[in-house]
């Protein structure tokens, strides 16, 4: 078996273990089989030079982090990252900022990695690099003369090519992914969207076998959309902990009924619509005030980024809004909270929840859609509301599929979930609990890792 070398900007290693995400533990699973190497930034940022690889052994796989270094960290993470790519690729062209210094943080730190990471390869490994932090990843490794084989998912969606084409050197990050011998999108419209771009901009083909060529290269490109290892939050949701968060929250509730979401505070979200359409839900549907609370959770992210700081101001205001509204002395309608549950804690909160209110405006796939219909009563199960521009809605047919700036209906649908006859409930969850069963987490990396690997041989 060949090793896997996984490249993210964050490793597991450096996570709490509590939030220890889903996709830390498959490719945990997948590297700990292939005795793997994991590397990455290590979270920590110092004044001195960062670089130097620090390495730790957990059983079989090898973790490898790097620091980095102020500058690289404010231009590469805060800038190229979170402040041009992140909102760019998310169709937030308005909150885009294009800046010379922030592309030359990227492309340092990109070859930082390469340099740091080269060092530790060896022959037969194949290497899957994950996200918009690490797109010229590849090309940096071809040119210090590696020909290992090379993948690369990109996490977040890929936007069609009128937003993309407002990067500056837009065909240059475009062409170091034609570097990759597989490229992996979340779905098919990213894809798409995608060999659009390839054709109309580098006026390359695309062939039947999803082959896309231009400037003389060419590369594997396909969906593969992300799974949660369902088995797994359908343990935590009746584990013992998760039942005495569910005992708590159902007596805190009184017998009102709870609606829950939980996002990383982001402006793709879509919270300030999402409470915009539950204070149209309380306003035009008056008989559920005092019988509904929604609990959103929104543990802060990026708070050094100033588009973070202001949706965090925004809510901040909006939730006072609605419940300086609405409450009264024993009930309060929205319940706003900036800190992160553990997996457990959650599971059991959303198995308590007759709604999961999923409604980004743009979201690669979003698990949280996935873990809420994973951790579900089969024999009474909620109701989940899900934005069309999630990845997910792809999927999770049986959700209440809704346009989340079309608030006025959005806050229908909550009172049709509210409504919604048992059958009909356990109908929608069978369907969408066989397609997050089917297409879990260990699918989605053993299919993109035997692409890879199958490709890897024949080229
Ligand atoms: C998204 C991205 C990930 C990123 C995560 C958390 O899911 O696709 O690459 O790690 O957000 O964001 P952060 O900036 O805290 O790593």
């Amino acid at each position: 078996m060949k090793r896997l070398v996984v490249v993210s900007n964050r490793v597991a290693s450096n996570e709490p273990k509590a939030s220890a995400g889903g996709l830390a533990v498959a490719l945990d699973a997948a590297l700990r089989e292939s005795e793997g190497l994991w590397f990455g930034w290590s979270g920590k940022v110092v004044d001195g030079i960062g670089g130097t690889p620090r390495i730790t052994r957990s059983g079989n796989v090898t973790f490898a982090t790097i620091d980095l270094e102020n500058q690289d960290f404010d231009d590469y993470y805060n800038g190229y990252g979170n402040r041009t790519l992140w909102p760019l690729f998310h169709y937030r062209a308005d909150l885009a900022v294009f800046d010379r210094r922030y592309y030359g943080g990227y492309h340092r730190v990109n070859a930082l990695f390469a340099q740091c990471l080269g060092q530790l390869l060896k022959p037969g490994d194949v290497i899957w690099v994950h996200d918009f932090h690490l797109i010229p990843l590849g090309e940096e490794l071809r040119k210090l003369g590696h020909k290992l084989p090379l993948g690369f998912f990109l996490h977040i969606p890929f936007p069609v090519p009128q937003i993309l084409t407002t990067l500056f050197n837009h065909k240059k990050l475009v062409r170091s992914l034609l570097v990759y011998d597989l490229i992996g999108f979340q779905t098919d419209s990213d894809l798409r969207a995608f060999e659009e771009y390839v054709r109309l901009e580098l006026g390359g083909s695309v062939d039947n076998r999803g082959v896309i060529s231009a400037y003389g290269m060419s590369v594997h490109a396909q969906a593969f959309p992300i799974g949660i290892d369902a088995q797994q939050i359908a343990n935590f949701a009746v584990s013992k902990q998760a039942q005495r968060q569910s005992e708590r929250m159902s007596k805190s509730l009184a017998g009102r009924d709870l609606i829950i979401g939980v996002d990383r505070l982001d402006y793709t979200k879509g919270l300030p619509e999402r409470l915009n359409a539950f204070e149209k839900f309380l306003s035009n549907f008056p008989d559920n005030r005092g019988r509904v609370t929604l609990l959103q959770i929104a543990p802060p992210s990026r708070s050094d980024v100033p588009e973070y700081v202001e949706i965090r101001h925004e809510l901040e205001t909006a939730s006072g809004h609605i419940n300086g509204r609405f409450s009264e002395f024993d009930w309060v309608p929205i319940r706003y909270i900036n800190k992160a549950y553990n997996r457990q804690a959650l599971a059991g909160l959303f198995r308590a929840s007759r709604i999961g209110l999923v409604t980004p405006l743009r979201d690669g796939m979003n698990l949280v859609a996935k873990e809420f219909v994973a951790a579900q009563n089969p024999e009474d199960p909620g109701v989940l509301i899900l934005s069309r521009f999630a990845g997910a809605a792809q999927q999770l047919v049986g959700a209440l599929i809704v346009n989340p700036h079309d608030t006025d209906d959005v806050a229908k649908y909550i009172e049709r979930a509210l409504l919604m006859p048992l059958d009909e409930r356990r109908e929608r969850w069978r369907d969408m609990m066989k397609s997050v069963s089917e297409n879990d987490l260990t699918a989605w990396r053993e299919n993109f890792v035997r692409t890879l690997t199958d490709i890897g041989a024949s080229g």
